[in-house]
C-alpha cells in the first residue's frame, strides 16, 4: 500500500471524488447523510491562521481512491483538530488500509502521541470496524455528542412562528457580535476567540445563506439562532435530501423553559425551511448537555438516534 501524502487546499477538485469515498463507506450506517463536495470541504479546509490540512490518500493502479484520511489542526491553540477517516471503499475494507492509513498518518508526527489535540470525528455505536481500528491502535475513547434524526412532514400545516425571523430578512446591526455573544453563551466552555470567530465561521461555509441563518427576539438583540444547511447528493438516488441543524445557539438571559419554547420555534422555523428545499429527513448532531434544544426537537419528532463516540490519540508511545 502506497500512501501519499498532500496539503489540502480548498477547491482543489479532490472534493467530489473524497465525497463519493465517503458516501460509499457510510452506506447503512446511523450517520449516512448527503456527503457532498462542499460538505468535504467545510471538514477540511484550514481557517485563517491555522495550519494546513494534511491529506492521505490510496490510490489503485488505476488511479482510482480507495483510501482516504486527513488531519485537520486544532482551530485555536488550545482547541481540539479533527481526524477525518480513515474511510476505505467498501469493496478494499478489512485489508488493513485503514490502519496503515492511521498508522502513515501517526508517523509522520514520531508517533500518535506526537499529533496534536485531536479527535476522530463523530463515530455511531456500530461501527464495529471503526472502534476496532481505534481501540487496536490504543486510541482512547471520549463520549461524543448525540445523533437526532426525524422526518420532515412535506406539508407542515402551520405557518413560521412569528418570533423568528432569517438573517436575509432582517439583519442586526452588528450579526457577527451577536452571533459570537450567543455562541459563548451556548458555550461558555469554548475557546473565546471560537467564539468571537462563529459568522465567519459558518458564512465561510459553501452550504451557508443568510436564509438559513435563523433568528429569535428584537432584530437588535437576538435571544436565539439556528444555523441550518439543506444538503442534497446529486449524485445518490436512494439518499433523502437532508436538512442538517447544525447549531442552536440560546441567550444566557433565558430560562429553561424559555429555551425549550425559543428552541422549539426555531426548530418548527427550521423544519418548513427544510421543507421549502424539499429536505425530508431533519438531522441534529448536539453535546447531550443541550438538554432543552434536544427536548425541542424531540417534541417535534427528531429523536435520539444514537450517542457517537470520539477517540484521541494516545498520550505516550
Ligand atoms: C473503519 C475503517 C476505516 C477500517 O478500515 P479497514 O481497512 O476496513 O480496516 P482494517 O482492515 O485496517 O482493520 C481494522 C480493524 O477493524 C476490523 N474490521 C475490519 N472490517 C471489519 C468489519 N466489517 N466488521 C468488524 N470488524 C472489522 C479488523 O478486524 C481490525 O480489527 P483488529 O485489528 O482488532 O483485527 C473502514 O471500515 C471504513 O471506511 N469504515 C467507514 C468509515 C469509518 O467509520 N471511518 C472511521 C472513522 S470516521
Amino acid at each position: 500500500m502506497t500512501v501519499t501524502f498532500s496539503v489540502y487546499q480548498a477547491g482543489c477538485g479532490l472534493e467530489d471524488e473524497l465525497a463519493r469515498l465517503c458516501s460509499q463507506a457510510l452506506h447503512g450506517r446511523t450517520d449516512r447523510r448527503p456527503v457532498t463536495a462542499d460538505l468535504v470541504a467545510s471538514r477540511l479546509a484550514a481557517g485563517a491562521g491555522q495550519p494546513v490540512t494534511l491529506l492521505a490518500a490510496v490510490r489503485d493502479p488505476d488511479r482510482r481512491l480507495i483510501a482516504a484520511a486527513a488531519l485537520r489542526w486544532p482551530y485555536v491553540r488550545t482547541g481540539i483538530g479533527r481526524l477525518w477517516g480513515p474511510v476505505v471503499h467498501p469493496h478494499r475494507q478489512g485489508h488493513r488500509l485503514g490502519t496503515g492509513l492511521l498508522a502513515a498518518i501517526s508517523q509522520r508526527f514520531g508517533d500518535p502521541s506526537g499529533l496534536p489535540a485531536v479527535t476522530t470525528t463523530e463515530i455511531p455505536s456500530a461501527a464495529t470496524a471503526a472502534h476496532a481500528l481505534f481501540t487496536r491502535a490504543r486510541w482512547a475513547r471520549l463520549d461524543g455528542p448525540l445523533l437526532l434524526r426525524g422526518p420532515i412532514p412535506p406539508d407542515l400545516g402551520t405557518p413560521p412562528p412569528a418570533a423568528v425571523h432569517t438573517a436575509q430578512t432582517t439583519t442586526p446591526t452588528d450579526l457577527a457580535a451577536q452571533i459570537s455573544r450567543l455562541y459563548a453563551a451556548t458555550y461558555p466552555d469554548h475557546d473565546p476567540r471560537t467564539a468571537h470567530d462563529t459568522l465567519r465561521r459558518w458564512s465561510t461555509d459553501h452550504r451557508y445563506h443568510p436564509s438559513g441563518l435563523l433568528l429569535t427576539g428584537s432584530a437588535d438583540q437576538p435571544t436565539a439562532a439556528a444555523l441550518l444547511y439543506p444538503l442534497t447528493n446529486h449524485h445518490v438516488d436512494d439518499e433523502p435530501s437532508e436538512l442538517l441543524i447544525a447549531d442552536l445557539l440560546t441567550d444566557r438571559c433565558l430560562t429553561a423553559v424559555e429555551q425549550f419554547t425559543t428552541c422549539r420555534d426555531l426548530v418548527r422555523a427550521a423544519l418548513l425551511h427544510g421543507a421549502g428545499h424539499g429536505a425530508t429527513v431533519a438531522r441534529a448532531v448536539l453535546p447531550a448537555h443541550r438538554a432543552q434544544a434536544i427536548a425541542a426537537l424531540d417534541a417535534a419528532g427528531v429523536t435520539r438516534r444514537d450517542r457517537f463516540t470520539l477517540y484521541t490519540p494516545p498520550t505516550t508511545s
